[in-house]
């Protein structure tokens, strides 16, 4: 998507555009039973050039300013933009850049399907909640998330307008212009990185294989001038990754093991976090087989491992001074003749043995070598992500993603960077009761602990291959993809993960 993206500094009455965006709040007064409704300063100046019909909408109750809620205003030649839509940012004591790049998105999804081009956004919201530096990222990344789409099997794009929205304005006051354009440019590259691994786990299953991913891995290093490494079957026979090659012994596709080396702390001692990601590029269960019901959905298998990819893209647009080594484990799960068995021991590369009890419990398998070679490489701390579990989507739903940590400070640091990025984690336990349900009888480890607490069991098993590093595990299943549309997003990939993991990144090397 080529996207221009200009600050100007004309009056809002000036600005030529398709439509443009204003922000409006809902606020509750003290004492007040009803709701009243408050424009920001440029909703003020845009209501009043159009002869008070926005103040006319809000009396009436047609404009409520719930987050996301859209009001189009023609504007008959009276201002330059031929609409004003004003956006709705939800109550205004709880303003957040959030609410600002959901209601972006909102408007932009909107305005695409509805024949408009050129859009320009007011960088300007209702009190004083959000500043028009933090807000501008914002206000971009929702633009760029909210426009996505995956059209590329389709002849004839049936669901867009003609050419769609090809430009964004954003009218600024006085900000100062190189924070700004800073601003503008963090916003671009986070939502492209995400829109990339969106990309990963939209393509279908027999184009994206463990091959294929390697090579758009590397294809995205290169870009961003940063090393990849892809280790092939032999190497990881080696290392003794018996997990990886376990899962991938029933797949005619061969198994990856990418590494992705970014270095902006060359001369640094410590060797710099690990991104660890699932990359099950298909997950039909192996001979332990899933329903056909959604089947087709595990395609998206492989989100930790677009997440780790994409989030390595932002680092390397970025340049922080860090060191960040992305791991990622790619196979297939299939059923075949050479498929592994109920009943398998299979040992891991730091040595353990692991009880095989049923095959579609692949993941754990496969993160359990690349914990082990993060391990190995003196990595800390180690974050990975994957789509582990049908039990984190029974306990947290499409809403947030569960975080296992066996750090205090580093859980809280990535709470922090997912509150900047909008992205919701809820800390999970990892227990030590919770250990005796994966004791097995002639291994090491037994591979499933039970119907209960099934997310937290495939976790305490991750544990065990972590040694002493500072680890994080994301559960990522169920908010990884979406199977009906959102005003703020089309049906598929939604790139969970890659705005926090990246900005963690960032604010550890500050
Ligand atoms: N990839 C699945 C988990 C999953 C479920 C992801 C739903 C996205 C949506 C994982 O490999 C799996 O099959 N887990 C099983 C493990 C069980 C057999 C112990 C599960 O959680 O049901
Ligand atoms: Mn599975
Ligand atoms: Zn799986």
């Amino acid at each position: 998507m080529l996207m221009e993206i200009q600050i100007t500094h004309q009056a809002e009455t000036k600005v030529a555009c398709d439509a443009l965006v204003v922000a409006v709040a809902a606020e509750k007064k003290a004492g007040q039973k009803a709701k009243s409704v408050v424009l920001s300063e440029v909703a003020k100046t845009v209501d009043e050039a159009l002869g008070g019909v926005i103040s006319e909408m809000c009396a009436n109750g047609e404009i409520k300013a719930s987050l996301g809620e859209l009001n189009t205003i023609h504007t008959l030649g009276k201002l330059a933009a031929k609409r004003v839509v004003a956006v709705g940012l939800g109550p205004q004591q709880a303003l957040s850049t959030d609410a600002v790049r959901r209601a972006s998105a909102i408007a932009a999804r909107h305005l695409q399907h509805t024949g408009s081009h050129e859009i320009a956004y007011a960088l300007n919201w209702p009190g004083s909640g959000v500043d028009e530096i933090a807000g501008a990222q914002a206000q971009v990344e929702g633009a760029l998330l909210g426009l996505y789409s995956f059209r590329k099997y389709q002849q004839a794009d049936t669901n867009s307008n003609g050419r769609g929205v090809t430009g964004i304005k954003l009218l600024s006051e006085d900000a100062d212009e190189v924070a700004l354009n800073q601003a503008i440019e963090r916003g671009s590259v986070f939502a492209e990185a995400t829109n990339f691994a969106r990309d990963l786990v939209n393509e279908p299953p027999n184009v994206l294989t463990p091959t294929e991913l390697a090579h758009r891995a590397s294809t995205m290093a290169k870009r961003f001038g940063m090393e990849c490494e892809v280790l092939d079957r032999p190497q990881m026979q080696e290392l003794g990754m018996g997990g990886l090659l376990g899962v991938a012994q029933g797949s005619a596709e061969p198994p990856k093991f990418i590494i992705l080396r970014y270095r902006g702390a060359p001369n640094s001692i410590d060797k710099g976090m690990a991104l660890v990601g699932k990359g099950i590029t298909f997950d039909t269960g192996g001979i332990s087989i899933k329903p056909a019901e959604r089947m087709h959905e595990m395609k998206g298998d492989m989100s930790g491992a677009a997440a780790v990819i994409g989030a390595m893209q932002i680092v390397g647009a970025l340049k922080p001074t860090i060191n960040v080594t992305a791991l990622v484990a790619a196979t297939e799960n299939m059923p075949s003749g050479t498929a592994y068995r109920p009943g398998d021991i299979l040992r891991i590369m730091n040595g353990k043995t692991i009880e095989i009890i049923n095959t579609d419990a692949e993941g754990r398998l496969v993160l359990a070598d690349a914990l082990s070679y993060a391990v190995k490489a003196g990595l800390s701390p180690i974050i990975d992500v994957a789509t582990l579990t049908g039990g984190i989507v029974v306990a947290l739903g499409p809403v947030m993603s569960g975080m296992f940590c066996n750090d205090e400070q580093l859980s809280q640091e990535i709470i922090a960077a997912s509150k900047a990025s909008g992205e919701k984690f809820w800390p999970m336990p990892l227990d030590e009761e919770y250990a005796e349900l994966i004791q097995s009888d002639i291994a090491d480890i037994k591979q499933t602990g039970g119907r209960g607490a099934s997310a937290v069991t495939a976790a305490k098993i991750l544990e065990n291959f972590v040694g002493d590093a500072q680890w994080a595990h994301l559960d990522i299943a169920g908010t990884n993809y979406i199977d009906s549309k959102k005003p703020y997003q089309e049906k598929g990939a939604t790139g969970f993960a890659v705005r926090t993991l990246a900005e963690l990144a960032l604010r550890r090397a500050e």
